[in-house]
């Protein structure tokens, strides 16, 4: 087991390792302190693992009440939210209770946000059972929920108690869910020069709990240099602008992961088209990402793009944040004017793609 402490506004652990959840109780102890637990979970995740979860709990002491979800984006909604606080109430959680997200990113923000703001904050422990979450949204402690506007409206920085990363459930994930993951697994590699982009050569599997590792500390390090999000953690947007403007003009059918891998292989290009990155560090990208069966190009035009990024909540005024690859491990922001966009990203649109890999 890897236990990674991020020192953030909050202190707390985040436990990596195989067949953590059995053992929840004796990791979480100075967290949880008898009261009352609520876990969240979604309708694929509880059959899996929430029985495995409350029995853990069981001799902790707490009462264990369940809140459980339809699985998929369209529930990180407004409705849900106030569903979750509602059920709070009347189970009569208190401010030194727990809320247990048990799941992937939706239940997590979800879950996070209801315990940010439930009593002016209730306890949260973060259990994530995807890729991504495991190696981004339980960490770090932005939660949100989705508005019709646009996602991600509507959130609060929350930092967990603990995260509890046990790797075995990752085994009952769906390959394209898994592949997801892989894309943020991948973007950390090219914004900080660690060993991660040397173990991404090898197959994922075998090495899952050290790779998931190296990410949360990655991030951990960025989140408590700009837990804000002022500067730095600006970073782990990479191919998150023309990521969200491609997941937005499919009308939400291309997944985040898909979506962000390609963004980052075209703002790559894009990055050594205009002189600012060497094209070795595209050619590797774009490899490790067709090696994970993740795409590099979108059939959408510069104009669409453009234009879907240009109303992204990322943008500044009337200027955009661009991360740009200027070494391998080393990323820059660069703020461009929006209207200069379209003519950045053109040409590096339209390239043949490919699939293929071992995982
Ligand atoms: N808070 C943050 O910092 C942050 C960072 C990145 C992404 N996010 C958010 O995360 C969300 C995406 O998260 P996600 O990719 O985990 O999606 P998700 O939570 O929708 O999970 C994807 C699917 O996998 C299923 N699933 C989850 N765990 C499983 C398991 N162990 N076995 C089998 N099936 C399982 C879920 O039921 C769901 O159908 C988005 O809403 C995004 O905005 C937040
Ligand atoms: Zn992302």
């Amino acid at each position: 087991m890897k236990r990674i402490s991020v020192n953030a506004s909050k202190t707390y652990n985040v436990f990596i390792g195989d067949g953590l959840l059995g053992r929840i109780g004796e990791l979480i102890t100075p967290a949880l302190r008898g009261g009352t637990a609520m876990i969240v979970t979604d309708d694929i995740v509880g059959p899996l693992y929430l029985e495995g979860l409350k029995s853990a709990l069981s001799g902790m002491g707490p009462y264990v009440y369940t809140h459980i979800i339809p699985n998929g984006e369209a529930s990180k909604n407004a409705d849900n939210y106030v569903a979750l606080l509602t059920a709070m109430a009347e189970c009569g959680l208190t401010r030194s209770d727990t809320v247990f997200a048990l799941g992937g990113g939706v239940v997590g923000d979800l879950a996070g946000f209801a315990a940010a703001t439930f009593m002016r904050g209730v306890g949260l422990v973060q259990i994530p059972t995807t890729l991504l979450a495991a190696v981004d949204s339980s960490v770090g402690g932005k939660t949100a929920i989705d508005l019709p506007q646009g996602k991600n409206l509507a959130g609060v920085f929350y930092q967990p108690a603990a995260v509890v990363c046990d790797v075995a459930l990752l085994k009952t994930l769906p390959e394209s869910v898994f592949t997801d993951g892989m894309a943020e697994v991948i973007k950390y590699a090219f914004i900080a020069e660690t060993p991660l982009l040397e173990r991404l050569k090898s197959p994922i599997i075998p090495q899952l709990e050290d790779v998931i590792a190296l990410c949360v500390s990655i991030k951990r390090d960025i989140v408590c240099a700009d837990e804000w999000e002022s500067g730095e953690r600006k970073l782990l947007n990479f191919g998150h602008t023309m990521g969200h403007a491609i997941e937005k003009c499919s009308g939400y059918t291309i997944s985040h992961g898909h979506a962000v891998a390609a963004g980052m292989a075209i703002i790559t290009r894009a990055a050594v088209n205009a002189g600012l990155c060497p094209p070795e560090v595209a050619q590797m990208l774009e490899e490790l990402l067709l090696q994970h069966s993740l795409p590099i190009d979108t059939h959408f035009s510069a104009q669409e793009l453009a234009s879907a990024a240009y109303s992204d909540k990322k943008r500044s005024g009337k200027n955009v944040f661009l991360i740009l690859p200027e070494s391998l491990g080393r990323c820059t922001i660069h703020e461009m004017p929006s209207d200069a966009l379209e003519e950045f990203i053109a040409p590096a649109l339209g390239i043949t793609t490919q699939k293929g890999g071992e995982r």
